[in-house]
């Protein structure tokens, strides 16, 4: 049995998608466990690439079966477009594609509450996608929810018409209105149709397939730090990115899940609200940004860049269990004179090295850091650690004490070969 987790462990964009997709053919199964289609996990291979939303990152390699979870939200004209965009490309996804029964529905008047209640908060907007996300978990928890499985049921499109109803109290006063496109609803219920043919019992499926000594890898989105218990509350999103929720948003029970794999950047981005300790509101971080391309996969918006936080993603070890980590992007870093890391915080005088509790009081800390000198010579391409200069090795070493978790693999571009694997007996087994 080797069901592993693989998750973000800063704000998201960590590169989780060449990740998935690279470690795809050691497994049988690839399922997403969580979020939405505020997911955009990029994938390169050769000159084609693919930006996958709601589909997990497996779904390129044909052998490949590949699960929605419960856990995650699955709004069916999202999906269905993307689905058609893999068709295009000669993808197919029929017989090999799985959508839980039990995840729930984005339903456009999601979308219009989203959009309304972001305009509402003003300059206090959480920044989020727009995407109906949130307004749909809401609807989840208070029970209130339309999940896939009522997409069979025959009264579905009357279920939904009445829900209008109540939803048009929760937009008043914003100017949307849900129910005055009736087109959408009519897309809507097209793309609700189309999807009935992927629909499953993924639970029991998920568990049959473990039975029979097959491999699952539960494909995380978002990040650590956006998980709505354990990220920068209230500048999360909606659902537990963290390792946990793959239990919950599969219905693997926690004893199935053998390892946790963290994605973590060399150095920081974040999208959207929210603190962010080692921001760079300078040249360099504008270096980042063009040297990372770091611009939204799903809205285009333009990342926030910093450098490396040794505290957060020390933090996201514990809270994830990790067993290692996947560094990425270190190749961005190549042209930097000098190279700063977080290794700790300042509040109200006094140093910290734990994360504090409340986004306001992380928007207070002063990062500490501790510079070391770059390398300044290319490490993009590379695949053989002996041929990483000397100080980004030293970079990679002091990142790993720094975070108390060891590095298996590090990536030095968007391809699938531009990867090391390092010498690690647990990343040896997994891939087996
Ligand atoms: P995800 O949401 O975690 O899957 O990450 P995104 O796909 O949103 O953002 C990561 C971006 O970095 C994508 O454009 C990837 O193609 C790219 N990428 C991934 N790994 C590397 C790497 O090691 N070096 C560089 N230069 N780019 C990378
Ligand atoms: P991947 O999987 C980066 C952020 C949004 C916003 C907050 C809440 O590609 O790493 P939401 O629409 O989810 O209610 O927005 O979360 N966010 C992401 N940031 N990468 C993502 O996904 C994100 N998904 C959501 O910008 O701040
Ligand atoms: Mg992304």
């Amino acid at each position: 049995m080797r069901n592993i987790v693989v998750i973000g462990t800063q704000w998201g964009d960590e590169g989780k998608g060449k990740i998935v997709d690279l470690l795809t053919p050691h497994f049988n199964i690839v399922a997403r466990y969580q979020g939405g289609h505020n997911a955009g996990h990029t994938v390169v291979i050769g000159d084609k690439k693919f930006i996958l939303r709601l589909l997990p990152s497996g779904i390129l390699h044909p052998e490949t079966t590949c699960v929605i979870g419960n856990g995650v939200v699955v709004d069916p004209q999202a999906l269905k477009a993307e689905i058609a965009e893999l068709e295009t490309v000669g993808i197919n996804v029929k017989g090999r594609l799985w959508i839980s029964s039990r995840a729930h529905l984005i339903m456009p008047y999601h979308r219009a509450i989203d959009i309304a209640s972001e305009d509402a908060l003003g300059d206090g907007k959480v920044g989020t996608t727009r995407r109906g996300i949130g307004p749909t978990y809401e609807d989840k928890i208070s029970r209130r929810g339309l999940r896939v499985a009522d997409l069979l049921d025959p009264s579905f499109r009357q279920k939904t018409l009445a829900n209008l109803n109540t939803v048009s109290e929760r937009l008043k006063g914003s100017g949307h209105n849900s129910s005055d496109d009736k087109e959408q609803y009519d897309e809507f219920f097209q793309a609700a149709e189309s999807l009935t043919e992927f629909i499953k019992d993924t639970t029991y499926f998920l568990n049959s397939a473990v039975k029979e000594g097959k491999n699952v890898l539960l494909e995380g989105a978002q990040g650590t730090m956006l998980d709505v218990d354990h990220g920068t509350y209230p500048y999360v999103t909606s659902s537990s990115a963290t390792a946990g929720g793959a239990a919950i948003g599969t219905g693997l029970g926690p004893n199935k899940i053998n390892g946790v794999l963290g994605i973590t950047k060399a150095y920081t981005t974040r999208v959207g609200s929210g603190p962010f300790p080692t921001e760079l509101n300078d040249e360099i971080g504008e270096h980042l940004r063009k040297q990372g391309n770091e611009f939204g996969a799903v809205t285009g918006r333009s990342r926030r860049t910093g450098w490396f936080d040794a505290l957060i993603v020390r933090y996201s070890v514990m809270v994830n269990g990790l067993d290692t980590i996947a560094l990425t992007k270190l190749d961005v870093l190549d042209q930097m004179p000098e190279i700063k890391i977080c290794i700790g915080y300042r509040l109200n005088g006094k140093e910290i090295t734990e994360i504090p509790s409340t986004a306001s009081a992380l928007e207070q800390v002063e990062p500490i850091y501790r510079t070391v000198a770059g390398w300044q010579e290319t490490t993009a391409h590379i695949k053989d650690y002996e041929q990483l200069p000397e100080k980004a090795r030293d970079y990679i070493k002091l990142l790993e004490d720094l975070v108390q978790c060891p590095i298996g693999m590090i990536s030095t571009g968007p391809e699938r070969d531009e990867t090391i694997f390092l010498p690690n007996q647990l990343m040896k087994g997994w891939l087996m």
